[in-house]
């Protein structure tokens, strides 16, 4: 199929880009490079061996995008593109609005108008806010955001299944709520480029390992969790981006209307001070770090239940904490 990617360059979009074409699918890559960068595509060359299609436009322009579907016919949408700072976005809220609700926008208006059979969306854990019950089924309630971004999440999964529901939908859609990220290419070409203070734990470590920050703060440790520190359900970005594949194959097999949403994360838990020691006993690096107050916003625990991928994508995880964070390690070190 081809493939329409929105932020193909970015952390996720590059590494689904690969599994793409390892799967045997076209990928027609959109990319504003506001986060990422034109390297990117060199190196997703390098690891496919072949040319890669790529666009660098804006997802919110509307009349590029309607010449893109027109001269591609994409068989279906994967939407990556997006801000994706919690904490910028409680600071500038409607830059947030602006482009993640208008790229959408902008993209299900050309699904609708050529027909695309097929769009997946990024969305992610934290539409569920503090939860109440864990592990995370898809059935749990999603809270009032209280931060836009997430806020985005919310509507634009709501946005696609308005579409898709539609009687006279010719679009399936499928919301992905993403869990924690981690890791990167084993080849040491792809992976995240945070810009500035990272606010994930994973980048943080591997700049504090190589001497980029000082020192790593833990955010708590007097939650209700084993050793105090946040629970948290890292997973490999390339089982992540295998998890696109195996949603895109499963619309494929349904001959009506539909939308649906699905957890994409291990169901493993692992606390804060697991992955600091995670990290020290694969790289043999010594993490400096202090113990600080919690972080506001912050929920103690957040894991998924993966049953429902398994039963109905035949999708599940298979890269283990250890390898995530070899190859962040083998990133961040490439990065040097
Ligand atoms: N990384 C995470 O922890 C995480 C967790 C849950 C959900 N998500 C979602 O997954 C998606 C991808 O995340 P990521 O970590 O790869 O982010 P990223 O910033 O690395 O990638 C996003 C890409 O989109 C591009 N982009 C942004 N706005 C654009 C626009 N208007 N037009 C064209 N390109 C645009 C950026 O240049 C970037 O390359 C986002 O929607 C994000 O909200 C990410």
């Amino acid at each position: 199929m081809n493939i329409l990617v929105t932020g193909g360059a970015g952390f996720i979009g590059s590494h689904t880009v690969v599994e793409l074409i390892a799967y045997g699918h076209t990928p027609i890559i959109v990319d504003n490079l506001s986060n990422s960068h034109e390297n990117v595509i060199i190196n997703i060359e390098k690891i496919v061996n072949q040319k890669i299609l790529f666009y660098k436009q804006d997802c919110r322009d509307k009349q590029k995008m309607d010449t893109l579907f027109s001269n591609h016919q994409p068989d279906g949408v994967i939407h990556f593109a997006a801000y994706k700072s919690v904490s910028e976005s409680v600071d500038k809220p409607l830059l947030y609005w602006e482009n993640n609700s208008n790229s959408l926008l902008t993209l299900l208006e050309m699904t609708e108008k050529y027909e695309t059979p097929f769009f997946v969306f990024s969305s992610s854990a934290t539409v569920y806010g503090d939860p109440e019950e864990l592990p995370l089924k898809e059935t749990a309630p999603r809270k009032p955001s209280t931060n836009a971004y997430g806020a985005t999440k919310q509507t634009g999964e709501d946005m696609l299944q308005t579409l898709c529901l539609t009687p006279h939908s010719k679009t399936k859609g499928i919301s992905l709520r993403y869990f924690n990220p981690i890791g990167a290419h084993p080849s040491g070409l792809l992976g995240e480029l945070p810009l500035g203070v990272p606010q994930n734990l994973v980048p943080f470590i591997t700049q504090t390992a190589i001497g980029l920050r000082e020192k790593l703060t833990v955010f708590g440790t007097t939650y209700p969790t084993p050793d105090g520190t946040c629970l948290r359900d890292y997973i490999h970005v390339l089982d992540l981006a295998q998890a696109h594949i195996y949603a895109l194959t499963h619309l494929t097999k349904i001959n009506s209307p539909t939308y649906d949403v699905y957890n994409i994360g291990t169901g493993k838990p692992s606390s804060v001070m697991e992955m600091i020691q995670t990290f020290e006993k694969i790289s043999g690096v010594s993490l400096p770090y202090v113990l600080g107050p919690k972080r506001q916003g912050d929920v103690a625990s957040c894991y998924a239940d993966v049953s429902k991928a398994k039963k109905d994508l035949l999708w599940q995880s298979h890269f283990s904490l250890q390898q995530a964070l070899i190859d962040a390690w083998k990133w961040q070190q490439s990065l040097k």
